[in-house]
């Protein structure tokens, strides 16, 4: 089942880029860090060093929150009307265009994933993105509105709104589409004007500083878009406590989610947005179409890896056909490639880290444990590289810890249901409400249980469809907010109401 650890290696020119000192974007220059400290990060099919990244603490966040400030305020990205703004972004989409290989080989290396899923998915969404959201430079619009003031009588008003972009913008992303998560959080808010400080994962710094290139080759304002890398505990937490960042937009664990809420309460009450942790349920109701819902609910577990927020990591099937059900998604565990991510046959990378690897299996084992069975997968093969088997479990409480928790990994937990109320208080029986999906050929039972299900996102017949349009973000403690979508251009702009008296 694993593919011999060695792949072809990387084009010339994605080897030179990761070979080359990487520093801090900060004020439109590559800057080392203030300490000079560096670290290292790792290609996790071998668990070798890729490279070598400026570690950016506290003082660094200070100075790129500075230059975000001063960037926000004056010199030549105000001053840029919604068009150039629209176009500036159009143009860094053109030249992602021109390096969908490199980004792809980038995103492999650093994060595991099979480099033809980085070129076919990861890259073209994280382009498309950056298009959509140019489209919307130019269509942000407040509204007049007829007041009507009861207690000034015959008086005659003129009012109307302004959307204004919030302004300096602290982001923090994770690792598991190191790329397109830049993406989701740049894209709106270079769209509506704001600046922004980017704290990229520590695990998979490597695409955004290419982005970061392309950004100044682009020729956006120097301080627009500054990027820092570190850890979370020190950059991270030191952007969430800024007291001249007026918004955060995190996309992480459920854990950190919190802590960035107590910083800002802490500190500004900057504006918060949250894409967290998830345990969505995927369904499958007695009249679906097997062999799809059975493909679907692979796909839903094993895409990236199960690192996904909105991994399918509940199945539930109807009784009836529960057997048949867990034997084919085993069967479809069974035809996964796993190996190195620039392996042409890969079809499953490595974990992103052995930390992760470590977390993944101690679910593993933690299920065992408390009487889940595996029915195929459930081990760590033997590999210098942090590879977990794709695993499908029965036998599960809804107690187990690996029904109530983020595993974050390619496990699925099948559970049998006997009708639909049953189905429905299980399925949101989770802290978690981000995704969910329904497989049915009866429209109006598929209809209502998107109703039912407590969800940011409800896919019927379908698994993992995302598109820069579609609002995407959490129920309960899946998180605030949204990203994509018009919804996110909302919330990288506040409302400004302006009454004038008419004399
Ligand atoms: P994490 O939440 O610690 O890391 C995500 C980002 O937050 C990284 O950039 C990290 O540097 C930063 N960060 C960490 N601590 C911080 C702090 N105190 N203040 C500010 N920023 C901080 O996630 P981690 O440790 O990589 O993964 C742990 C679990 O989180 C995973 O097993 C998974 O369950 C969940 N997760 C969910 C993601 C999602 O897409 N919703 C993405 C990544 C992880
Ligand atoms: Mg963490």
């Amino acid at each position: 089942m694993i593919l011999s650890t060695t792949a072809p290696s990387a084009r010339r020119e994605t080897q030179a880029f990761i070979d080359q000192p990487h520093q801090l974007l900060i004020d439109g220059q590559w800057i080392p860090a203030a300490s000079g400290k560096t670290f290292d990060v790792f290609n996790p099919a071998d668990g070798s060093k890729l490279a070598s990244v400026a570690e950016g603490e506290k003082a660094d966040v200070d100075k790129a929150v500075a230059a975000a400030r001063r960037a926000f305020d004056s010199g030549p990205w105000p001053a840029m009307t919604p068009s150039q703004r629209g176009k500036l972004i159009w143009k860094l989409a053109d030249l992602m265009d021109r390096h969908i290989e490199e980004f792809a080989e980038i995103e492999s290396l650093d994060n595991g994933k099979p480099k033809a899923v980085a070129a076919a998915a990861d890259v073209p969404l994280a382009i498309d993105l950056f298009r959509y959201m140019a489209g919307w430079a130019t269509k942000i619009e407040g509204t007049t509105i007829p007041i009507s003031v009861p207690y000034l009588d015959g008086a005659e008003f003129h009012s109307y709104t302004l959307r204004e972009p919030v302004g300096v913008v602290g982001q923090i992303i994770p690792w598991n589409f190191p790329l397109l998560m830049a993406a989701w959080k740049l894209g709106p808010a270079l769209a509506t004007g704001c600046t922004v400080v980017l704290k990229v994962a520590e695990e998979t710094p490597l695409s955004a500083l290419r982005l970061g290139h392309l950004i100044q080759e682009a020729g956006f304002p120097p301080g627009v878009v500054n990027i820092v890398t570190g850890f979370g505990e020190t950059a991270g937490a030191a952007l969430s406590a800024h007291p001249d960042v007026d918004k955060i937009a995190f996309t992480g664990s459920t854990e950190v989610g919190k802590l960035i809420v107590k910083g800002a309460g802490e500190t500004n009450l900057k504006k918060v947005t949250l894409e967290l942790g998830g345990k969505s349920p995927n369904i499958i109701l007695p009249d679906a179409d097997l062999p799809a819902a059975i493909a679907g609910a692979a796909n839903a577990i094993f895409f990236n890896h199960g690192q996904c927020c909105c991994a399918g990591s509940r199945l539930f099937v109807h009784r009836s056909q529960f057997d048949q059900v867990v034997d084919g998604v085993a069967t479809e565990a069974a035809k996964i490639k796993l190996g190195p991510g620039m392996h042409p046959d890969t079809t499953m990378g490595p974990m992103v880290s052995k930390i992760q690897q470590d977390r993944v299996c101690g679910y593993l084992d933690a299920g065992a444990h408390e009487g889940a069975r595996a029915v195929i997968g459930g081990k760590r093969p033997e590999s210098e590289g942090y590879f977990v088997e794709p695993t499908v479990l029965i036998d599960t409480k809804s107690s187990m810890k690996v029904i109530q928790e983020e595993i974050f990994g390619p496990v699925v937990a099948a559970v049998p249901f006997d009708d639909v109320d049953q189905l429905v208080q299980a399925a949101n029986n989770s802290v978690y409400g981000l995704a969910a999906a329904v497989w049915t050929k009866d429209i109006s039972a598929g209809h209502r249980l998107a109703k039912r299900i407590k969800a940011g996102t409800v896919w019927v017949n379908c698994y993992n469809v995302f598109d820069a349009s579609l609002p995407f973000g959490g129920y309960k403690q899946s998180g605030w907010g949204r990203e994509m979508g018009y919804e996110a251009i909302n919330l990288y702009t506040q409302t400004k109401a302006v009454t004038l008296q008419l004399k």
